[in-house]
């Protein structure tokens, strides 16, 4: 696995008019609203609210560059047909003793229902094989989390197991029962 403090500058990833490239300082308010948003928050895992634009941009500028210089985590903004960000998509727990990252994505309400995910978690996964040269995927979601599941295995992800109880939200940290997928280069679709 290559690590990513190795990587020179990202090559442009894009498919068709979805593009993800590192965040910077004009994706606060993107990142502002995403952790304010109950479908996040409901399903993802230590979201922060942000108290304002301010501490989301200082978030900006110092956790994604700090991880990504420890090779622990690649964290993208998403963007459509050359707008503001309208998501963010990562790869986290980055393993390269095992060659293993977890992925994770989330949208704004106006981009979902629009095949943005698929095309976000595609990218986000051809970096980490393609440029980490990653051996394996995983992928944890909130079994009543139909929609990431279904972006999931039309990208190729195949669902490996399920841990009752093994997953907290962070709008009310109620436990939700997790599933597991995992997704190998030769996949990937
Ligand atoms: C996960 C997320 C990025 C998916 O975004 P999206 O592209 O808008 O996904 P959709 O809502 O269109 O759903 C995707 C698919 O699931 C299907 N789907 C939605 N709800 C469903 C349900 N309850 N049962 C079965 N299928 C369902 C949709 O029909 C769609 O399939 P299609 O494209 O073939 O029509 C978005 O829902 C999101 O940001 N959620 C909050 C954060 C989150 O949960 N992230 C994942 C953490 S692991």
């Amino acid at each position: 696995m290559r690590l990513l403090s190795s990587l020179g500058a990202v090559p442009r990833l894009a498919d068709g008019d979805v593009l993800i490239r590192r965040p910077c300082d004009e994706d606060a308010d993107t990142l502002l609203a995403g952790t304010h948003d109950p479908l996040v928050r409901e399903f993802m895992q230590a979201v922060f609210p942000h108290p304002d634009r301010e501490s989301a941009a200082r978030w900006i500028a110092d956790v994604p560059p700090r991880l990504w210089a420890r090779d622990q985590a690649a964290h993208f903004a998403v963007v459509l047909d050359g707008g503001p960000a309208v998501g963010w998509a990562e790869l986290v727990d980055l393993r390269p003793d095992q060659g293993t990252a977890e992925v994770s994505v989330w949208l704004l309400p106006e981009a979902r229902s629009l095949r943005v995910a698929a095309a976000a978690l595609r990218l986000v996964c051809r970096f980490g094989f393609e440029q980490l040269e990653l051996r394996r995927i995983d992928a944890y979601a909130a079994a009543d989390n139909m929609p990431v599941q279904v972006v999931g295995a039309f990208i190729g992800f195949r669902r490996v197991g399920h841990r009752p109880g093994a997953f907290r939200g962070s709008r009310n940290y109620a436990l939700h029962d997790a599933v597991y997928a995992t997704l190998f280069p030769e996949e990937l679709c």
